[in-house]
């Protein structure tokens, strides 16, 4: 199959990163769907693409027959669009995150396993080169088997509008990126998590925009989480920057710079021998929101399952609430998808 139709829901801001791969991968717009249809009409002629333009969902899927919905909504709206598509057998891909509570996650899994239908989560990081170096050197075992991952997340972000009123606009915004980015290099999910969650002094936001998180990883893999989106000078890089230990040496990765590491040589010292880890970069021809359609496409054409479809990405979204839960109660937490 080629050339296949897309019905796009929402024509926000973030569709912009969707338009242009669109093109390249010469899928035919059947519909886009937005509450605001102006929104959506000026989107189109943006981009040079005729369409017509439908102000509910619902009406959309009367009229057309999509091979798959791309839901590009805000978070609030992620659970009915998709299940709307769902329960119509149409395959989803959606933005992150996944939804806006862990009750609708889960009813958007039974509706993907009710009616036997993809529904797929963009987790745009995942699509990055030096990420699937990472992935590669941790998978082939350059540093022996992982004991820890740190990741800072240090920006002074004036954001003006409604981050700046959430109770908890560090961890439910932004850390999902870097919280799937920990289990992507470590291959391991979240057991449990102690989250100290605090709002920084002269900050402003009304609610928390630091907080440290802890968690318990699988096989005894700490993942520490620190980070701040009030914090004036020397931001970090939005991916973070990285600390990934294992038994016999060290990778770092700082400031979307290339991976670089260190691994033990010697057997012998108080600090041991140690030389150059060998870091072959990883091939990414697809990057970003293009690398998520590609593996949509994938499915459609191969049956290939994504690697974030939803039951998987489901855990990722899992640390978000469940770090919430233990801030709100100064408790360590056990992490259920
Ligand atoms: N992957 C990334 O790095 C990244 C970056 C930014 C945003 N996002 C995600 O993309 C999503 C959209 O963000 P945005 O910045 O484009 O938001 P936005 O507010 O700019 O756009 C959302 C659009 O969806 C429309 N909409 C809302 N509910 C709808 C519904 N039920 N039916 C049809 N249209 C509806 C709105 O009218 C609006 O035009 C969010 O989930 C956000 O977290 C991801």
């Amino acid at each position: 199959m080629a050339g296949e139709q897309v019905l796009v829901v929402g024509a926000g801001g973030i569709s912009t990163a969707w338009f242009p791969p669109i093109k390249e991968e010469q899928l035919q717009v059947c519909g886009v769907v937005d509450l605001k249809p102006e929104v959506a009409r000026e989107r189109l002629a943006a981009y040079q693409i005729e369409a017509p333009v439908f102000a509910t969902l619902a009406g959309a899927l009367k009229k057309t027959r999509p091979d798959f919905v791309l839901d590009l909504t805000v978070p609030d709206a992620h659970c009915a669009v998709t299940c709307a598509a769902l329960h119509r057998g149409i395959p989803v891909i959606g933005e992150k995150p996944m939804a806006a509570s862990m009750a609708q996650a889960r009813r958007m899994l039974r509706a993907a396993e009710a009616h036997k239908t993809l529904y797929m989560v963009s987790q745009s990081r995942r699509w990055t080169g030096h990420h699937a170096t990472i992935v590669q050197a941790v998978r082939n075992g350059v540093l022996g088997p992982l004991t820890t991952l740190n990741c800072d997340f240090y920006i002074g972000a004036h954001f003006g509008g409604f981050r700046d009123a959430m109770a908890s606009p560090l961890i439910l915004d932004m850390a999902i990126h870097l919280f799937d980015l920990a289990r992507l290099f470590s291959g391991a999910d979240a057991q449990a998590v102690y989250t100290k969650e605090f709002n920084p002094r002269g900050s402003w936001y009304q609610g928390n925009a630091a907080a440290t998180c802890v968690f318990e990883m699988d096989h005894g893999i700490i993942f520490t989480f620190r980070g701040s989106w009030c914090a004036e000078g020397c931001h970090t890089s939005w991916n973070g920057n990285w600390r990934v230990i294992g038994e016999h040496g060290t990778l770092v990765y700082d400031h979307d710079q290339e991976p670089h590491g260190q691994v033990v040589a010697g057997s012998d010292g108080f600090n041991r021998t140690l030389r150059d880890a060998c870091l072959p970069p990883a091939a990414m021809p697809y990057g970003g929101m293009h690398g998520a359609l590609r593996e949509m496409l994938a499915y459609l054409r191969t049956g290939a399952p994504p690697q974030t479809e939803c039951h998987d990405n489901i855990k990722s979204l899992a640390m978000v609430f469940t770090a919430i839960k233990s801030a709100r109660t100064g408790r360590r937490v056990a992490v259920t998808a």
